[in-house]
C-alpha cells in the first residue's frame, strides 16, 4: 500500500487507481464508485499486502461461510510490526477456542435477552433526543456527539457495567484501538503511539475493574465472566481482557457509524425519511437497509487454511484475500437498484438478499440484536420527534478508518416536531 501512495495516478489502470481509491483516506466519503470498478473488473483483483481483493456478494459469501478460511491470521497480514498484542479475542480465534469463549457470551446477546433492554434503550434515546432538541434551536448539533456515540457507548458500558463516570474514557481507548484495527502501513507514527497507549490503558483499567468484581461481584457481564474465569478451565485472565476489548470495540465504534450513516441516508433522500415519519415501523426493516446501504464496517480478511477453490480461482494454503463488504452489499447481481436507498427493502414480505455488515458463518456478529435495537429506537425516535432535517456541509468531514468506516462529525440542523401533549 505504501507503494500505491508514492504512485502517479495518471499511470494507473482503472482499476489499479479504484484499488487506490478505495484505501485512499480522501475517498473515504464516497468509497462506493470504485468498488463498482472493482466488481465489474472480476471476482478477484489483485490488492494490496499480496492480497485479492473479493467485491463481489457471491463470493464473498462463499468465502464467508466456508470456515477452510481462517481468521486467525489478520494480525500477522494488517499489523506484522506491531509492537503491542491486542490481547487474545475470539474474532480472531479458530475452534475449538472461538467455540469456547463465544459460548461464555453468547448468552447476554440472544435476541431474548436483548429484548430485555428494549426500555432502557428506549429511555436512554429519549433523555438523548430531550438534550438534542433542546439544545438544537438555529445551531446545527453533531448528531455524532449527541446521539451516535453516547447511545452505543451507554449501552454496552451498562451491560459490561462499566460505572457512568469511566464511559467517556471507555471512548477514548475505544477510538485508539478502532484506528489501530486498520493495516499498519496506513497508520502514521502517532496513530501506532496512540494504539500502543490505548491497549495499554485499557488492560489496565479492565485489569482493574476485573479485581474489584472478583472482591464485590454485581450484575453484570464483567462478574459474569470473571466466574467463567475463576472455573480456570474456561477462560483464562488474558482471554478475559480479550473478549472484553472485542466488546467494547466492536460493540461502540460500529454501532457509532451505523447510526451516523443512517441520519446522513435519510437527510440526503426525503422521500425515505417522510416514508419512515408515515410509518415509523418501518425502522425495523430501515435499519437493516441502513446496514446493507452504507456499512459500518468495510472489510475483512481470510487466509486459505488448505488450498480451496472459489468460482474457478485457486488458493493455495497460506493465501489472503480482503472481503469487501461495503462493495459486496452493492452488487447490483444480488440487489436490484444496489445504489438506492430503500428502507422498504427488508420489510416484511420483501425477501432481499442478506446483507454481510455483520459479517455471516463462524464469526457472524454476537452483537447483531443489540446493534438492531439501539439503531431502531433511534429510527423510531427521528421518526416522530424530527420535523425535519438540514446538513449544511454535505458531504461531511470522515474519519480517515478504513475498516471501521464513519464520519468524523456530523453537523444537522434539526427542526423538533411540536409536542402533541
Ligand atoms: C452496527 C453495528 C455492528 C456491526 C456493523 C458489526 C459488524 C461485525 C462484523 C462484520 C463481524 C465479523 C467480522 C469478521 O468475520 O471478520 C462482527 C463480529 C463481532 N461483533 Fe459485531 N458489529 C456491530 C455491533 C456489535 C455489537 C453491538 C457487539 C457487542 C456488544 C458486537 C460484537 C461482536 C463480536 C464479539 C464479534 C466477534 C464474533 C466472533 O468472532 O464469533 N458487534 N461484527
Amino acid at each position: 500500500m505504501q507503494e500505491d501512495h508514492a504512485a502517479d495516478p495518471s499511470a494507473l489502470t482503472p482499476v489499479q487507481l479504484a484499488v487506490l481509491q478505495s484505501v485512499a483516506p480522501d475517498w473515504r466519503h464516497d468509497p462506493y464508485r470504485s468498488y463498482a470498478v472493482l466488481r465489474e473488473a472480476g471476482p478477484f483483483i489483485p490488492g494490496p499486502l499480496g492480497t485479492r481483493l473479493v467485491p463481489g456478494y457471491h463470493e464473498a459469501n462463499l468465502i464467508m461461510q466456508n470456515p477452510d478460511w481462517s481468521h486467525a491470521e489478520e494480525s500477522e497480514l494488517l499489523h506484522p510490526d506491531s509492537d503491542v498484542e491486542l490481547p487474545g479475542s475470539f474474532l480472531w480465534m479458530e475452534p475449538p477456542d472461538h467455540t469456547r469463549l463465544r459460548g461464555l457470551v453468547s448468552k447476554a446477546f440472544t435476541m431474548r435477552t436483548i429484548e430485555g433492554l428494549r426500555g432502557r434503550t428506549e429511555q436512554v434515546v429519549a433523555d438523548l433526543f430531550d438534550k438534542l432538541l433542546a439544545e438544537g434551536g438555529d445551531h446545527p448539533v453533531d448528531i455524532l456527539e449527541a446521539l451516535a456515540y453516547p447511545l452505543p457507548l451507554t449501552m454496552v458500558c451498562e451491560l459490561l457495567g462499566v460505572p457512568a463516570e469511566a464511559h467517556d474514557e471507555v471512548r477514548q481507548m475505544s477510538a485508539g484501538i478502532a484506528r489501530g484495527l486498520d493495516p499498519d502501513v496506513l497508520l502514521s507514527p502517532a496513530e501506532l503511539a496512540a494504539r500502543t497507549a490505548a491497549v495499554h490503558r485499557f488492560r489496565d483499567f479492565f485489569g482493574d475493574l476485573i479485581a474489584q468484581r472478583r472482591k464485590a461481584p454485581q450484575d453484570d457481564l464483567i462478574t459474569r465472566l470473571v466466574r467463567a474465569e475463576a472455573d480456570g478451565a474456561t477462560m483464562s485472565p488474558t482471554e478475559l481482557l480479550g473478549t472484553l476489548l472485542i466488546l467494547v470495540v466492536a460493540g461502540h465504534e460500529t454501532t457509532v457509524n451505523l447510526i451516523g450513516n443512517g441520519v446522513l441516508a435519510l437527510i440526503r433522500d426525503p422521500d425515505q425519511f417522510a416514508l419512515l415519519k408515515s410509518n415509523p415501523d418501518l425502522a425495523v426493516a430501515a435499519a437493516d437497509e441502513v446496514l446493507r446501504y452504507d456499512a459500518p464496517v468495510h472489510l475483512t480478511t481470510r487466509t486459505a487454511r488448505t488450498e480451496i477453490t472459489v468460482s474457478d480461482q485457486v488458493f493455495a494454503p497460506g493465501e489472503a484475500v480482503i472481503v469487501l463488504f461495503g462493495s459486496a452489499n452493492r452488487d447490483p447481481r444480488a440487489f436490484p437498484e444496489p445504489d438506492r436507498f430503500d428502507i422498504t427493502r427488508y420489510a416484511a414480505g420483501n425477501r432481499a438478499n442478506r446483507h454481510l455488515s455483520f459479517g455471516l458463518g463462524l464469526h457472524y456478529c454476537i452483537g447483531a440484536p443489540l446493534a438492531r435495537l439501539e439503531m431502531e429506537m433511534a429510527l423510531r425516535a427521528i421518526a416522530t420527534r424530527v420535523a425535519a432535517f438540514d446538513l449544511p456541509h454535505d458531504p461531511p468531514p470522515y474519519r480517515p478508518n478504513l475498516v471501521v468506516r464513519g464520519m468524523s462529525e456530523l453537523l444537522v440542523r434539526v427542526t423538533p416536531e411540536e409536542p402533541t401533549r
